[in-house]
């Protein structure tokens, strides 16, 4: 809609832009009678061969040596509904792809020599990290092209793969670069969660209990009584919890009215101040989940100390992470500056990534949560101590 004023000086410019993507599970995708992938790919265009570059994790296809192979032959046997345009590029994996330029000079060169263009698919098999590098540098490819993802980790197939983000490192601050580029289609795949070392698997259960705490008790409370087998990797239990978790996830960026985070407020992003921090501070060395499980705990505790939510509820979060395998004490929690914990920087960083006023989320009960725009320094170095204490098996 456009209105102009009476002197003709201004002219008020609206648009909505609808997006819609699908998510499906499955196992199997690249067996060549899954027909997901290739209906996921055809599904604006069915009558259009699909050019396709697939970018593998080398994780993934050091732990599924047929991978890449597969791949082919799944084009191949689906070669009405694509066409790879290259052999499948393979690219490293884990946190360490997003610190580094060369890797994604290299991806934007093999986008650039197979001549993809707007309508063309970018296919990405691979942990978060890949996805948000991978995902960034087709996002900003002729302004955006076509991305499918296929998560292979915990934490990409419940939070990090189903969302609208990307995003690479750059001059040691998390996700500096980045956009919101809805991909194409998510299709899970339940198997590659077979080979995931069990630290990489573990982490990821920490979105799920993010989303579990700020919003939904009962989800919560189905995380306690399955804790065992979640922590050994349980295959039904870890299935169920993905759906569940990226349920949630994907409801919210649907549902909450700020798809693309353009207000202050981001309440997925609970416990995430100190953990991007603490992922810094501790050069990588913690898993994003790691540290996100770490960030839960402490301001479990703020909260707590505060009084905004009470002893037992307190003890219930940090007790599933616990239960769950996660450690809730990583050293980068307690180094200093002249003083002063390191980890509080955190918080100007976060307010900065925002921009506006600093919003953090924080639990007034399991499943329930507000926002808070202060977070004393003096209640962070209580939880600081008091998690330094709890590690060492202080009563
Ligand atoms: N864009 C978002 O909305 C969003 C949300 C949450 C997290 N993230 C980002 O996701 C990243 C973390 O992702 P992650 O937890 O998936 O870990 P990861 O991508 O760092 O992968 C961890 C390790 O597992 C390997 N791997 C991946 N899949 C495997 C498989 N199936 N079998 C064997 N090995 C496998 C990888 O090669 C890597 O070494 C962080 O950079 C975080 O910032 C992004
Ligand atoms: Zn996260």
């Amino acid at each position: 809609m456009a209105t102009t004023t009476g002197d003709g000086t201004e002219h008020w410019q609206r648009f909505a832009v609808r997006f819609e993507y699908p998510v499906v599970f499955t196992e199997g995708a690249f067996e060549p009678q899954n027909e997901v992938l290739a209906a996921a790919l055809a599904r604006l265009e069915p009558d259009r061969r699909q050019r396709v570059l697939a970018v593998i994790d080398a994780g993934v296809a050091q732990a599924w040596p047929e991978l890449a192979g597969d791949v082919e032959r799944y084009a191949s046997v689906h070669a009405d509904a694509m066409q790879l345009v290259a052999p499948p590029l393979v690219v490293p994996g884990g946190e360490a792809v997003k610190n580094d330029r060369a890797e994604l000079e290299r991806v934007y060169r093999t986008l650039h020599a197979a001549r993809l263009d707007r309508h063309a698919f970018v296919v990405i098999v691979g942990g978060g990290a890949v996805q948000d590098m991978v995902g960034y540098a087709a996002a900003t490819t002729h302004r955006g092209l076509r991305v499918v993802r296929l998560p292979t980790t915990v934490l990409a197939q419940n939070d990090a793969g189903v969302g609208v983000k990307n995003a690479v490192n750059a001059f040691g601050t998390k996700n500096f670069l980045g956009t919101f580029a809805p991909p194409f289609a998510v299709v899970d795949d339940f198997r590659f969660l077979e080979t995931l070392p069990a630290r990489d698997r573990r982490a990821g259960l920490s979105e799920a209990v993010k989303v579990a705490l700020i919003k939904d008790a009962g989800f919560f409370d189905w995380l306690e009584e399955r804790a065992a087998a979640l922590a050994a990797g349980e295959r039904e239990a870890t299935a169920a919890m993905v759906r569940r978790s990226a349920t949630l996830h994907l409801d919210h960026i649907a549902g909450a009215g700020d798809p693309f985070e353009q207000g202050s407020a981001r309440p997925l992003d609970y416990g995430h101040w100190s953990a991007h921090k603490l992922e810094t501070l501790s050069d990588h060395e913690l898993r994003h989940g790691e540290a996100v499980a770490i960030g839960m705990a402490l301001d479990a505790r703020i909260a707590s100390t505060e009084g905004s939510l009470d002893d037992a509820s307190c003890e219930r979060a940090c007790g599933l992470l616990e239960r769950l395998g996660l450690r809730l004490w990583h050293d980068a929690l307690g180094a200093r500056d002249g003083g002063r914990l390191r980890v509080l920087d955190g918080l100007d960083e976060f307010r900065e990534h925002l921009g506006g006023t600093l919003t953090v989320r924080m639990l007034t009960a399991v499943g329930a949560s507000r926002d808070v725009h202060e977070v004393d320094p003096a209640l962070v170095e209580e939880a600081v101590g008091w998690l330094r204490a709890r590690a060492r098996g202080a009563p």
